[in-house]
């Protein structure tokens, strides 16, 4: 997904903005380009590919300016080239821009400006917008009047970094839909799309809420609300580090990530649980009354985070007894939904910025329902538009496979569920303590499961050559497989289904042919046996079979080819565990293929167009 970076200040903006774009290339990217000011001229360099491309061109041609904006594409309108990339210009070469989101109505605003007599060189929907203020530079006092007549034409989601010949001494950044922050720094200041990118610099920032305007020159930084009066921000300190958003002796990020797990599940749960075992979920302020007055959840998501609902589903039905529907964020909004305000819609997402699930939640807070999200990041769009919040404690997530984020998030339902039960009173106090101490325990048995990494080595070299693959389980463990099938697809590109396991004799077993891999996760005791007989059938038709099981692997050992055991838990806990060989099966498939892990090809870390 596209990623932005300004930089006004004593440094060259070209090292900046370079250093900037190069941390955000783990969002995923086609093309990138980057404009600055110096001497009174407007200088631009963009090209399709890699950043390196356009390093090897800075370092023939420079930039020598203070100022500067720079992104990186990955396309929405128009293919990957050097002239679709941003930053985008006017004719007269004085007005410089670049644009995360998407310009929904551009083809009318395209139209009126090419009646005007403007041309344009680029088939996106950025265009538009430069073009939009060059015409009314002409009229306006100064740019920032041009850019607000400008935005005032715009519909979509739009992330705007500006600059302009007419007053080079500032950039204008403007927020709708689409992350952005400010970054403070003595003597420079920053804008980007996310923190990484300026973290080197500086860890005092603004977060620019949706409809604001900031003008940001070297001392200074101002915030206009959308009737364009000046408003005060709260800073925000960011408090982990580049080290947090960069490899640490890893070759990749996923593989770092997959081992951080321990960690992060533990500062997810361990600080929520005070010393006599009670949950301490001070975010989610939902009273005994409220509690009582919901009828159903809706649980809302896209991709892992949508998995980590099916999980979530499965644990709060089955705890707390209240009846849930989980439904993909794209979706929900077309769907006819059974929502009102006795409905608690739980929102689920690692970056907080994904824009079907930004819409869902447009959608769910109109119709009066209480929203409680789970996200990864402090202060995202999502966790700022809900009633509560409960923040996983995974830290960044850099890897376009999420690992960390699936596994707290998975901690963050089994807390929220075991809070539920014990406030609709579908376990007693006694139970309640019991389940906490299960879950204290669940880190160190997150850490235990790492162990299994080099079982999955080999299955990885066994499945490398597959050109499909199938994941089946029952219950939660059909949910894992979900997972699990994902984490396969979207690195080793190997086609990978998932498949409740007694539904595969309804049509899928035909795909099943000598050697197609069925990996089948095992840990629901009360669904063991049923499980165990599909395998079986998979296995007479030729199938390689894996087993991920918490079971002692004696007992199943002449029902698969290869088998990973897991530590045994509380069966309501078990996904956090089984899904692990998954990821590790998933990441060195991938190795072995020759892949870009951590970059996986058409994908993009933070979804933010819909
Ligand atoms: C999974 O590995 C992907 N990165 C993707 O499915 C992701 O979970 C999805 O795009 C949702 O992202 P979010 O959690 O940031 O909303």
């Amino acid at each position: 997904m596209c990623g932005i970076v300004g930089y006004i200040g004593w440094q060259k903006a070209q090292d900046v903005v370079m250093n900037g774009l190069e941390k955000l290339e783990y969002r995923g990217y086609d093309s990138s380009g980057i404009a600055t000011i110096f001497n009174g001229q407007l200088k631009l360099s963009k090209y399709k590919g890699r950043l390196s491309v356009l390093s090897k061109h800075l370092e023939e041609d420079p930039h020598q300016g203070h100022v500067g904006i720079g992104h990186t594409r990955w396309a929405t309108h128009g293919q990957p080239s050097d002239v679709n990339s941003h930053p985008h210009i006017n004719e007269s070469n004085s007005v410089a821009v670049i644009h995360n989101g998407i310009i929904e109505n551009y083809r009318e605003l395209k139209k009126e400006l090419i009646d005007e007599g403007y041309i344009f060189k680029s088939q996106t929907d950025t265009e538009v917008v430069v073009h939009m203020i060059d015409k009314y530079l002409k009229t306006s006092v100064d740019i920032l009047s041009a850019v607000n007549m400008a935005v005032s034409r715009l519909r979509g989601a739009y992330a705007l970094g500006i600059i302009s010949k007419a007053d080079p001494d500032k950039i204008i950044a403007v927020r709708k839909e689409s992350p952005l922050i400010v970054g403070i720094g003595d003597g420079e200041n920053f804008f980007a799309s996310d923190i990484p990118a300026i973290l080197e610099y500086t860890r005092e920032i603004y977060y620019v809420d949706n409809d604001e305007t900031a003008v940001i020159s070297k001392d200074d930084i101002i915030f206009y609300d959308k009737d364009k009066n000046i408003i005060k921000k709260d800073k925000f300190t960011i408090t982990w580090d580049m080290d947090a958003a960069t490899k640490g002796g890893y070759p990749h990020f996923m593989l770092k990530e997959i081992n951080e797990q321990p960690k992060a599940v533990a500062d997810t749960i361990l600080r929520r649980i005070d010393e006599n075992n009670n949950l301490i979920l001070d975010d989610i302020r939902i009273d005994d009354t409220q509690i009582q007055n919901i009828n159903d959840i809706y649980i809302v998501a896209c991709g892992t985070a949508y998995n980590a609902g099916l999980i979530g589903k499965y644990v709060i039905e089955n705890i707390a007894n209240i009846r849930v529907r989980v439904d993909i964020a794209s979706e929900f909004r077309y769907n006819k939904q059974f929502i009102n305000d006795k409905t608690l819609v739980i929102l689920v997402s690692q970056s907080g910025e994904t824009a079907d699930t930004l819409a869902a939640q447009k959608l769910a807070k109109a119709k009066g329902c209480r929203i409680l999200s789970i996200t990864n990041v402090v202060g995202s769009s999502v966790a700022r538009n809900s009633d509560d919040v409960f923040y996983t404690l995974a830290g960044p997530e850099i890897a376009v496979a999420s690992t960390k984020a699936y596994t707290t998030m998975l901690a963050a339902f089994y807390m929220i569920g075991i809070e539920l039960a014990k406030l609709k009173r579908e376990i007693s106090i006694n139970e309640y303590h019991k389940i906490v101490e299960l879950l204290k325990k669940l880190p160190q048995k997150v850490e235990e499961t790492l162990k299994t990494e080099e079982k999955c080595i080999e299955i990885a070299e066994k499945i490398k050559n597959a050109k499909s693959a199938f994941y089946i389980g029952r219950g939660l463990d059909d949910s894992v497989g979900k997972e699990g099938a994902l984490k396969l697809k979207e690195i080793s590109y190997i086609y990978t289904e998932s498949f409740a396991a007694g539904e595969l004799k309804h049509g899928t077993i035909a795909l099943i042919e000598e050697n197609t891999p069925v990996i089948a996760v095992l840990t629901q005791d009360k669904l063991l046996e049923k499980t165990i007989s599909n395998i079986q059938e998979v296995k007479a038709r030729g199938a390689y079979t894996i087993i991920i099981t918490d079971k002692d692997s004696n007992d199943i050992a002449n029902y698969a080819d290869d088998i990973v055991v897991v530590p045994k838990v509380y069966d309501l806990f078990s996904s956090i565990l089984a899904v692990i060989p998954a990821q590790f099966i998933a990441y060195h498939t991938s190795i072995k293929k020759g892949n870009d892990v951590d970059k996986p090809r058409n994908l993009a870390k933070s979804v933010t167009v819909e």
